[in-house]
């Protein structure tokens, strides 16, 4: 677990955090927004010289997780472009949809069903409201779940609740795409820019991306860029089980790149319309869907809480109206700057992937298990993670202000060591004396195992800031008691660590231990073990 002193902290409300992050992110490298130089491009953002170590971290974190710790998960890295058919398998070309409604004055468009889920949550802050209200008049008897369930205007609120949710599911589950315009009607829903109520029908729109394969005057055919890493790994179930003599149960892991044509895209890295998926599949005999649904719903949310973040951060969100493939489905969901979200899916697909890119193939993805003597279509459980999610959950939670003791404030990050873009700064006290030299051969040696930064501008304290900014654990300091031969302090160093900001004399040849003990990705994987 990692502690900065929460005393220290400075309070922020949730919104000016989300913004601070937003621009301490662009601040120091870690996030930009796509072609800035053209005033950006909607819902796509790219990684800076930070951002891509961090990211990269995170993912050889879930890497190792999946391929190194299970002897049965192998991993692959499929082409983002595939057969056009797999899309129509998958049921992505007919149904991979959002409903979307345009306001004809704003000329806004937005999703249908965010449009009522914000209003839901809308009458819900109602009663949160009224509770807090209540709470503050009653004093320490108040009893919350007893006034949730007799108070009248929280009653009426609640029933309200009720009413539009059932509505909404079964006009999504008729696809009755006449009553979601009804219901946001009938629930006076307004256009957020300009505050009419003037929409246009409800229609269904297809997020995948689609391009040309070949040129336009030769036998061009449309293709997609994957909405989702998953169908590479189906498609090559067979290639990997037999060139692997992969034995049920096995998993398949996959990262990379997906696409998707949001329509409401926002909340920075949170919804993009270009992002990279961490996915495993995991075939299972038919049967035994149910426990290995389990087994992975535990493993994972271990993953995450290994990472430090307090357990109340995370909670399942199971789904009750389920995708036509799955017979269970949940999400592990963050509780990002702007409330609990979804992070990671976990859902059971049955067979239906496998079994319907048999029939659009016509080849058999079967496989033979000796010991009950007979082929089938494996079941499959999925984990299925977003890389930039996951990134915006770390910072976000790894982002303090502090107020130190002489008052001054300092921005820090306190990501786990073993993440951290950098891992250790190498800072001579002055630029000259023979100072920067010896830094120069401590770099030197620490380069080849981690990510260092060398650096000599500035005071020491602003360079400590820096870092801490960053979320460098070590920070380590030369001054010439290093270079002293005639000093009892001759060839230490002066180690900070960034969340204590306690300071310590080591030897150089001390810092390789100490520095790995601390940055090693070694023991948060053996804690999955535990
Ligand atoms: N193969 C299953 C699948 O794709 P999903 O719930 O649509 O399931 C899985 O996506 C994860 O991918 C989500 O939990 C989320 O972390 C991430 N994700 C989905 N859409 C995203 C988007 N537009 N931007 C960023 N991450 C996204």
């Amino acid at each position: 677990m990692i502690t900065t002193d929460p005393e220290k902290q400075i309070p922020v409300n949730k919104e000016d955090l989300f913004k601070n992050v937003i621009s301490h992110s662009k601040e120091y490298g870690f996030i930009f927004p796509s072609s800035e130089i053209y005033d950006g491009l909607s819902a796509v953002y790219d990684y800076g010289q930070l951002g891509v170590e961090l990211k990269k971290n995170i993912r050889e974190y879930w890497w190792k997780s999946m391929t190194q710790l299970h002897e049965n998960i192998v991993g692959i890295d499929a082409a983002i472009f595939m057969h056009p058919t797999t899309w129509k398998a998958s049921g992505h070309v007919d149904a991979f949809n959002d409903p979307l409604i345009d306001n004809k004055d704003s000329k806004k468009r937005y999703r249908a069903d965010v449009l009522i889920d914000d209003h839901l949550a809308k009458i819900e802050s109602k009663i949160d409201k009224e509770i807090e209200k209540a709470a503050k008049r009653f004093g320490e008897t108040f009893d919350a779940k007893m006034y949730r369930s007799t108070n009248p205007r929280v009653l009426e609120y609640q029933k309200k609740i009720e009413e539009i949710s059932g509505r909404f599911k079964t006009a999504l589950t008729n696809n009755d795409l006449v009553e979601v315009k009804q219901i946001i009607i009938d629930c006076e829903i307004v256009c957020p820019v300009s505050g009419s109520r003037n929409w246009t029908d409800v229609r269904q729109f297809n997020l995948m991306f689609s391009t040309q394969m070949g040129s336009v005057s030769e036998d061009a055919g449309t293709i997609y860029l994957r909405p989702e890493t998953a169908q590479g790994i189906f498609v090559n179930f067979l290639n990997v089980q037999k060139s692997g003599r992969m034995k049920i149960p096995f998993g398949i892991a996959q990262t990379g790149k997906a696409f998707r044509n949001e329509i409401v895209a926002r909340q920075f890295i949170f919804r993009m319309r270009e992002f990279e998926q961490m996915e495993m599949q995991f075939f299972v005999k038919p049967g035994t869907e149910m426990d290995w649904y389990a087994y992975w719903k535990e493993a994972r949310m271990k993953w995450h809480t290994s990472l430090g973040s307090p357990m109340d951060k995370y909670r399942f969100h199971d789904h009750i109206k389920l995708a036509h493939y799955a017979n269970a489905a949940c999400d592990i969901e963050f509780e990002f700057p702007f409330g609990f979200k979804e992070l990671e899916g976990i859902h059971s697909r049955t067979d239906f992937d496998l079994k319907s890119h048999e029939q659009h193939s016509g080849k058999k993805l079967q496989y033979f298990d000796p010991e009950e003597n007979k082929n089938y279509v494996p079941y499959v459980v999925e984990t299925s993670i977003g890389l930039d999610r996951m990134f915006l959950a770390l910072l976000s939670d790894a982002y303090k202000n502090e107020v130190l003791e002489d008052g001054t404030i300092r921005d820090v990050l306190n990501l786990p060591a073993f993440l951290a873009p950098v891992k250790a700064a190498i800072l001579p006290l002055v630029k000259k004396d023979g100072l920067p030299e010896k830094a120069k051969e401590i770099m030197n040696i620490l380069k080849f195992d981690h990510l260092c930064h060398y650096d000599e501008k500035d005071s020491i304290g602003k360079r400590y800031r820096r870092q801490d900014a960053i979320g460098t654990p070590f920070c380590i300091t030369i001054d010439h008691e290093t270079t002293d031969p005639s000093s009892a302090n001759y060839n230490t160093v002066t180690i900070r660590h960034r969340d204590t900001m306690r300071q310590e004399r080591v030897k150089v040849d001390q810092l390789p231990g100490i520095i790995e003990e601390k940055v090693s990705m070694k023991k948060a994987l053996k804690s999955l073990e535990a």
